[in-house]
């Protein structure tokens, strides 16, 4: 993942409809509808965990560089445990508020069709019953060898000190760093080509290639031969807010529920 757009994102824009949440319809879903549903950081905010870039976030104590990089790494491993030690144990005791319980339900009315796609690391959408979630930046509850071809595990253990493999190699947090490679780009390409529908909720649409997935949406039909829609949900417009026909203002937990009917 990176933060500068492969392109320019102002190319090809026009002005998103941006209004409170309460001014718009439901989206009504068609019985065959296909949905990709983007999550950003703000969307476990109202669960207790910080988001980014918003004033507070982590990133105003920490610098990316040395904590989520593979650069902070090599340079300071234990550093960076600490970091995501101090995360685990506090994200171990959130819960998921309405807004992913919304998804969730909606994932029992669509089934395949509701593709959740999350830059979260943490595990909300499944403390609230979402059964297929696509990580896209890594899972906090998650390690891995850096080394060996062990499997990533379930990890919950906030380490002191910087665990090792029984292959002697360093066990790294299963995160996705800025410079390596977001999971499943392949899933996500083909679901970003299949649906009619694309949200964004809480993400500053500042980091790729997440903030680029609106892009490749608008940059074609929807199945029906019709172009998809686009909407964006939280409270101000994200960086790439010019890509999306709407944006509706609110906290995910206000905006969330009742943003779909089928
Ligand atoms: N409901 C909805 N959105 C909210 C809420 C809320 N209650 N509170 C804050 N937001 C919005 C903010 O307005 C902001 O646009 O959430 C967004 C959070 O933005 P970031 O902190 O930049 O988080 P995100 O976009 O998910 O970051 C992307 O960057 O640092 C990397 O890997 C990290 O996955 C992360 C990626």
């Amino acid at each position: 993942m990176r933060m500068a757009p492969p392109t320019s994102p102002r190319s090809s824009t026009r002005s998103p409809r941006t209004a409170p949440f309460a001014a718009f319809a439901p989206v009504a879903l068609t019985p065959r509808a296909r949905v990709f549903v983007l999550t950003g950081a703000g969307i476990s905010a109202e669960s207790g965990i910080r988001t980014f870039r918003d004033a507070n976030g982590l990133w105003e104590q920490h610098r990316f560089e040395d904590v989520a990089s593979p650069e902070g790494w090599n340079a300071d491993a234990a550093l960076v445990w600490r970091f995501y030690a101090e995360r685990r144990a506090q994200a171990v005791a959130c819960q998921p508020n309405p807004a992913h319980r919304e998804l969730a339900d909606l994932e029992r009315t669509l089934g395949a069709r509701l593709f959740l796609c999350t830059q979260n690391v943490d595990d909300l959408h499944e403390k609230a019953g979402h059964g297929r979630v696509v990580h896209m930046h890594g899972e906090l509850m998650k390690s891995r060898c850096e080394s060996c071809s062990r499997a990533p595990f379930d990890d919950v253990e906030p380490y002191a000190a910087v665990p090792r493999c029984e292959c002697g190699a360093r066990i790294r947090p299963h995160i996705v760093w800025f410079g390596e490679e977001p999971f499943a780009m392949d899933r996500i390409q083909q679901a970003l080509d299949a649906c009619d529908v694309f949200v964004t909720i809480g993400s500053s649409g500042a980091v790729y290639p997440a903030a680029g997935f609106v892009r490749a949406v608008r940059a074609r039909v929807s199945g029906d031969g019709k172009p998809a829609t686009t909407l964006y949900v939280g409270p101000e417009e994200p960086d790439n807010a010019a890509m999306f026909d709407e944006c509706r203002l609110g906290l995910a937990g206000d905006a969330v529920p009742g943003l779909f009917t089928t």
